[in-house]
């Protein structure tokens, strides 16, 4: 396992994307991730299987030291009051005392980010996480977020695959001691078909998904939670520790980034970074 170590806490920097497992399928999956080696799991109130996560946490026979959950908090819970009671229905359905980070799900300018980070604040300090951060959050946000918390924020999770450039964002969070959270870091499995990622991998004796994820983790900072419903897939996933892609394979696949390859853009997104 590679490691990210963020002012004195280690972070598995592979994690379990949970997104669309429902409760029962997050609770198997989660067993059979924690049998294959995961130790860092993700998972939001928007994805309605925080219960299932947890049940599947407690049912794996891990240490609650020996792994790392993150959870979200829904947009529409940004008020003050309405944001610590939703986590405390988090921590209530995930049954557990407190989650090691806890995410702004995506930036919501109806509600004054310094209430909800003053509200993200008080929950930290209550001891309901080890560990606060945002997601979706643009350079411009991560600036204003950054400047209105007084506990330094640890992650910023955002899309992230060959397909989109995020330089800008990652080059924000660097200069801020802040970590990049890859979300859909296999492009939703589109990857598999790429020919050049194809090429690439051939030379390895890997798949074009394992060396995705293997390209995300040889860059400072970042981490990477690829989802998988099938225990085929998220073993496959797992195995990339045990080869190291050239400065020229790393260089070709950031050379595949696109001005249309974001996949994930809702009506609610905030105005993104433009490419670099
Ligand atoms: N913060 C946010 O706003 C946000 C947004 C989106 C996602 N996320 C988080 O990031 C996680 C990952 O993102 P994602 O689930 O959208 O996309 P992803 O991890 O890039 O891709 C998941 C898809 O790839 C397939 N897949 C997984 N491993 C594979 C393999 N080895 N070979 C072929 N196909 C494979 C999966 O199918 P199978 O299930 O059949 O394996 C699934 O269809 C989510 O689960 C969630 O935890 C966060």
């Amino acid at each position: 396992m590679i490691y990210r170590n963020w002012q004195g806490t280690d972070i598995p920097a592979l994690g379990f994307g949970t997104y669309e497992l429902n409760n029962e399928d997050a609770a198997n999956m989660v067993v059979e991730a924690a049998k294959i080696g995961y130790r860092h799991f993700d998972t939001a109130q928007m994805y309605h299987n925080e219960e299932g996560v947890g049940r599947g946490l407690k049912k794996s026979g891990l240490a609650r030291d020996d792994y790392f959950l993150t959870t979200k908090v829904w947009f529409d819970q940004f008020q003050s009051g309405d944001l610590q009671t939703s986590v405390m229905e988090s921590l209530r359905k995930l049954d557990h005392e407190f989650v090691d980070l806890l995410l702004l799900h995506w930036p919501n300018d109806d509600v004054p980010l310094e209430e909800t980070i003053a509200a993200l604040n008080e929950v930290k300090n209550l001891g309901m996480t080890r560990l606060i951060g945002i997601s979706n959050f643009p350079t411009a946000l991560i600036e204003q977020a950054v400047s209105l918390t007084n506990i330094p924020l640890t992650v910023n999770q955002v899309e992230y695959h060959p397909y989109l450039d995020q330089s800008k964002v990652l080059e924000s969070l660097r200069e801020r001691d802040m970590l990049l959270t890859a979300y859909c870091p296999i492009a939703r499995g589109s990857v598999m078909k790429d020919p050049i990622l194809k090429d690439i991998a051939a030379k390895y004796g890997k798949s074009p998904v394992q060396v995705t994820l293997r390209w995300l983790l040889q860059q400072d900072s970042v981490m990477a939670i690829p989802k998988s419903g099938s225990p085929k897939n998220a073993a496959a996933n797992f195995d990339i520790f045990d080869f190291e892609l050239s400065d020229g394979d790393m260089a070709a696949i950031k050379g595949l980034a696109n001005p249309d390859g974001r996949l994930i853009d809702p009506s609610f997104a905030p105005e993104w970074d433009k490419a670099a």
